[in-house]
């Protein structure tokens, strides 16, 4: 019998087909033109057109293991011809396993870590959505606070508690939700000078959140630990464990989002770990599986788990714990431990990325702040490096966005795809990529800097 063909099209009907039947994310529907990617491979991927670019973005910084590693496709294969799907309710060995090698990971040093039980979704909004509800039902309180600026997922709660302007259109969404401001020393809320002031003057805000809010009221503080999109925001050694000192004292929840700095993102199994804290609850996605299948989760505590030992969770899904997308999170964390993944993320940070950026920030007026760890950077452009004023406003869009459209365009001619949010661009390759390709890709970023100097005024 003659093989089936499940896909027989043409690039073009690709596209045809896209504009008149495909939906896309975040966009106005009519403005799309969207490249047709007819194939990945590592570190790259190619268009219809035959351009070939370096992922400088992961997709949306979740192809941690790059495109189309061999071992993984073949778990996958493997899985789909042995168990494509079975409900929840069931025990599987797909599942189990990955469960299992979940916990290992968000155990890594940390003493007596208790993190013992995951939940499984299928991406991180999810994740964040059952992270609150399983707070809220633990503690028995109903507040949840979270950081301005931040991203937790587009689900109504998940919206709700995303700090940025993707928030704005679901106002006035799930109520209970309280923000405050987390640390930020290039642009600090608190005008503290050094990473040290700007730790103790956060958490004294936080103090002050707390006290009028009622910190007896709050089930949970939600933060991502180090922040994603909203900047790469990495928290002054210290905060973390300020934070887990406040929720302790005030029997508050901490909830760390994960979905974009974990697995291996940041150098680490899961970024807590880079400062020893250990989270009440966790929220994954992207990286635990590189998202060859939707797959996320709560990995949860010992204490938290055991309050429905005996009480049922009132939350579902049809495909918690899909074995075909928990047998790749089993292959892929294998693999991350084979070829070392994290350490050599970690290596990218200090030894190529870093030093990388530097240079840029040396060479370019334009650039006013690089920050990040692992291959999780930002680099932040400006006007002018005095007065910090942005490239392009706070979510600048139209013609205000130009300077950034342009910066991102230079890239593309040359072959580098970046991921450009507001007045920043994102160095977030796979954590597999090479020196050769980082290096690649920051030569590119060099050139199309020069762009950017252009708006400089002083
Ligand atoms: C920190 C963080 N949390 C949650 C989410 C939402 O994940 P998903 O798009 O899989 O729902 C994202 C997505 O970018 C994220 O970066």
């Amino acid at each position: 019998m003659q093989a089936m063909t499940v896909l027989d099209t043409r690039p073009d009907d690709a596209y045809a087909n896209d504009r008149a039947h495909v939906f896309h994310s975040w966009s106005i529907q009519g403005a799309l033109t969207p490249p047709v990617v007819t194939r990945a491979e590592g570190s790259h991927f190619w268009t219809a057109d035959g351009s070939k670019y370096l992922d400088f973005s992961s997709q949306l910084v979740n192809v941690n293991i790059g495109h189309q590693h061999p071992k993984l496709v073949a778990a996958i294969q493997e899985q789909a011809a042995r168990l494509c799907t079975i409900a929840p309710s069931f025990a599987n060995d797909a599942r189990s396993e990955a469960a299992r090698l979940i916990c290992e990971a968000a155990a890594v040093n940390l003493d007596g870590c208790d993190l013992t039980k995951v939940f499984f979704t299928n991406g991180g909004a999810e994740a964040t959505e059952n992270a609150v509800r399983m707070a809220r039902l633990h503690t028995g309180r109903f507040k949840v606070l979270n950081h301005y600026r931040s991203y937790h997922g587009a689900t109504s709660g998940a919206i709700t508690l995303t700090g940025d302007p993707r928030r704005w259109p679901s106002e006035p969404g799930m109520p209970g939700v309280v923000k405050f401001w987390g640390p930020y020393p290039y642009r600090s809320a608190f005008h503290a000078t050094t990473e040290s002031d700007e730790c103790a003057r956060a958490l004294a805000h936080l103090d002050d959140v707390l006290m009028v809010e009622g910190a007896h009221t709050v089930a949970a503080i939600v933060v991502e630990t180090v922040v994603g999109t909203n900047g790469i925001l990495v928290p002054p050694d210290g905060y973390l464990a300020g934070l887990r000192e406040r929720c302790d004292r005030h029997g508050i929840m901490l909830v760390c989002d994960e979905v974009m700095a974990g697995f291996g993102r940041c150098g680490e199994w899961f970024a807590y770990q880079k400062w020893g804290v250990q989270p009440d609850l966790v929220c994954f996605a992207k990286g635990v599986n590189s998202g060859y299948l939707p797959l996320g989760g709560v990995i949860i505590s010992k204490p938290v788990a055991d309050t429905f030992e005996t009480r049922q969770y009132p939350g579902g899904l049809t495909y918690s714990g899909h074995p075909l997308a928990c047998a790749s999170a089993v292959a892929s964390i294998n693999i991350f431990k084979e070829e070392g993944i994290v350490e050599h993320a970690r290596m990218l940070g200090s030894d190529v990325i870093g030093p990388g950026l530097e240079k840029l920030q040396a060479n370019h007026p334009s650039v006013g702040d690089v920050r990040g760890l692992g291959v999780f950077w930002a680099i932040e452009l400006v006007r002018n490096r005095e007065t910090r004023e942005p490239l392009v406003p706070y979510n600048a869009a139209g013609a205000d966005a130009t300077p950034m459209n342009d910066v991102a365009a230079a890239c593309k001619a040359r072959g580098l795809w970046p991921f450009v949010h507001f007045n920043r661009t994102h160095v977030v390759p796979p954590c597999t990529a090479s020196v050769d390709e980082v290096e690649a890709g920051l030569a590119i970023l060099d050139e199309a800097l020069t762009v950017a100097d252009a708006y400089v005024t002083a």
